[in-house]
């Protein structure tokens, strides 16, 4: 017969019949200097990949907070100090070069865990290094988080669903990923990055959140970075052809960083585990998408049909229902808004101003 020890014990409950279900922990006890009156009032955040896009938007918002304390990790691959140079030297800001493949120890409330590039140029140049980054690097932060007791949030991706084959995605969807071709060092990459953060709920009482990204946009993404907004914004101002991906009708939806950032905020104030797709359920042809940046940034450029790659997506669209009733959230900036503010950033570090219409 099985007998459990004191800790399976403490992690499983047997039922009528005998079987053993896991059972949610509660969380960790925080370290007693957190709620020290005089030692600290602030909640301290970490942002692992907060030199990069998303993060860096996500730094600016909390360190509006003054109570906020902010600690970037980042190892600068696809992120820059650039992004943060308005809060380097800042009294409640701290910046290190770390890779989330090795462990860390700080003392943190909450983590915000974003490490990862999301470009497809980037995480397929070295496959391997990007799957240990979602999942070593994942396993770390949650270590982290379990030791200190704090609460910790991943960004997932609307890659999960693969190619899905139900539209639009609601969160209760599985997916339809190809577990072995060159996109898959990413997409299951954050399908175990999940699941590790539900083993970690469920196992050790961890506090998590788990929000899946669709594709945003905005100022400080990287330029020539192969993802679509960036490319057609910067063939746009250099006055080449948009290339659009064969066929052309494959949708994707865009959702302002400002947006993006605000639903991570709330899903991390939240009391809902996720995971919550957080994205903009407008829904463009890539053709649709060309039309708008030539009409809006160039109207002089052609349009090009290229190739396509392997694994493209057809089809991406979140269904946000579940942000709406749980977070109260939904995206406020549409594309053409967004669009110019992108330009703008994208002009400036191009150095190509924008012609004066007579
Ligand atoms: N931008 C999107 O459209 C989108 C869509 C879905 C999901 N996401 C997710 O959001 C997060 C942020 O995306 P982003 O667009 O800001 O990408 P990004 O590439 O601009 O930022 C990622 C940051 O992580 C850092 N990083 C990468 N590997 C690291 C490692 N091993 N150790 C430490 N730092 C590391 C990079 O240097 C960079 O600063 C990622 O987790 C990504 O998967 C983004």
């Amino acid at each position: 017969m099985y007998t459990a020890s004191s800790d399976t014990e403490a992690m499983a409950k047997e039922t009528a019949n005998g079987e053993l279900h896991a059972v949610t922990r509660p969380p960790p006890t925080p370290s007693p200097l957190r709620f020290s009156k005089f030692f600290q009032a602030n909640l301290r955040i970490l942002v692992t990949g907060g030199a990069g896009f998303i993060g860096s938007h996500l730094v600016d918002k909390l360190m509006e907070n003054e109570k906020n304390e902010v600690i970037v990790v980042d190892n600068y691959f696809t992120g820059s100090k650039d992004n943060l140079r308005k809060w380097i030297g800042h009294p409640r800001f701290e910046l290190i070069r770390h890779d989330v493949t090795e462990p860390l120890l700080v003392e943190v409330d909450q983590i915000y865990h974003l490490a990862c590039p999301a470009s497809p140029i980037f995480y397929k140049y070295n496959p391997v290094k990007t799957i240990k980054t979602n999942v070593i690097g994942t396993l770390n932060m949650l270590g982290l988080a379990k030791r200190v007791g704090a609460r910790i949030l991943l960004t997932s991706t609307s890659e999960v669903y693969g190619d899905p084959l139900q539209h639009p995605q609601t969160e209760e969807y599985w997916g339809n990923v190809n577990p072995i071709g060159v996109r898959s060092c990413y997409d299951e990459g954050k399908r175990v990055a999940e699941t590790l953060m539900f083993d970690y709920h469920r196992q050790h009482g961890l506090e998590i959140r788990i929000a899946r990204i669709f594709n945003t946009y905005g100022p400080r993404m990287n330029i020539d970075d192969g993802r679509v907004v960036s490319n057609f914004i910067a063939q746009a101002i250099r006055g080449e052809p948009l290339t659009v991906q064969t066929p052309g009708t494959q949708t994707r939806s865009f959702c302002y960083v400002s947006d993006m950032v605000d639903g991570l905020i709330r899903l991390m104030e939240s009391e809902h585990t996720g995971p919550i797709n957080i994205g903009n359920p407008g829904e463009f042809t890539m053709i649709e998408l060309a039309e708008t940046v030539k009409e809006l940034i160039n109207p002089d450029i052609p349009v090009k049909m290229v190739e396509n790659t392997p694994d493209d997506p057809r089809q991406r669209k979140p269904d946000i229902a579940k942000a709406k009733e749980l977070l109260g959230w939904e995206p406020k900036v549409i594309l053409r808004d967004g669009l110019p503010l992108m330009e703008e950033d994208f002009r400036e570090r191009l150095a190509v101003p924008k012609k004066q219409i007579k």
